[in-house]
């Protein structure tokens, strides 16, 4: 089934959701973004009351039981992703939620719970799907995998322009310091750790323009 999937990894703020989501238009099938669950169980453990500044499976193992995550079909024929019944929508795009994700996200016992729910996508058929480790751990045999990567400076002013997703007051300096912090987490964590597939296309898209991206995947796929 894995051959039907486009995956299309990188770091925060790389275009990535933006870029697998127009591609998956043009092509006209499902586009799934991963970050969104992992955004959606930090969200639901804030509301919870959880300090997850110390975060650690026992803590969100309890939580991991209250969450069903499921996604609709809405009427745009894209799958948005729906926390307990509610579109969380642009609740859990805040730099609450950011601060935090990648500390929920290096939980095993998370990324166990959601790797069932992320491979059952492919019977959709042909999909895009964007993440962390979609090419070396939830496809690894992906027909197609990009790895998306941008300069720092580029890709904090790229968060800023980003309405809700910056904190008041924040500068291109403190938003690169804050996705530096997310970067590090993310690629020295034990499981599944941010890196490129060995055999994913490396895009660095500083100083391309979204068009410029998109049509670049799409030269690869047939
Ligand atoms: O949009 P942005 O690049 O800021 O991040 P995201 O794709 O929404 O992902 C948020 C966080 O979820 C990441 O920083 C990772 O900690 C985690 N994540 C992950 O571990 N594995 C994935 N496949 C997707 C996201």
């Amino acid at each position: 089934m894995a051959e039907n999937v486009i995956a299309i990894d990188g770091p925060a703020a790389s275009g990535k959701s933006t870029i697998a989501g127009m591609v998956a238009d043009r092509l006209g099938i499902p586009y799934i973004n991963t970050g969104n669950m992992y955004r959606a169980v930090t969200l639901h453990a804030m509301r919870q009351g959880l300090d997850l500044s110390e975060c650690s499976e026992d803590k969100l193992a309890p939580v991991l039981k209250q969450i069903k995550l499921d996604y609709v079909k809405t009427a745009s024929g894209q799958y948005e992703i729906m926390l307990n019944g509610e579109f969380p929508g642009a609740k859990i795009r805040t730099p609450e939620v950011a601060s935090f994700v990648s500390l929920v996200a290096a939980l095993p016992n998370v990324r166990t719970w959601l790797i069932d729910k992320q491979r059952e996508f492919a019977r959709l058929g042909r999909i895009v799907m964007e993440g962390r480790d979609i090419g070396t751990v939830i496809f690894p045999g992906a027909q197609y995998k990009f790895f998306l990567t941008a300069s720092p400076e580029e890709r904090a002013k790229r968060r800023l322009a980003q309405d809700g997703e910056a904190p008041d007051g924040a500068t291109v300096e403190s938003i690169a310091k804050a996705i530096a912090e997310r970067d590090l987490l993310d690629s020295t964590r034990k499981t599944a750790p941010l890196k490129k597939a060995d055999d994913a296309i490396l895009i660095d898209t500083s100083g391309m323009s979204i068009e410029q991206v998109i049509e670049h995947i799409l030269r690869y796929i047939k």
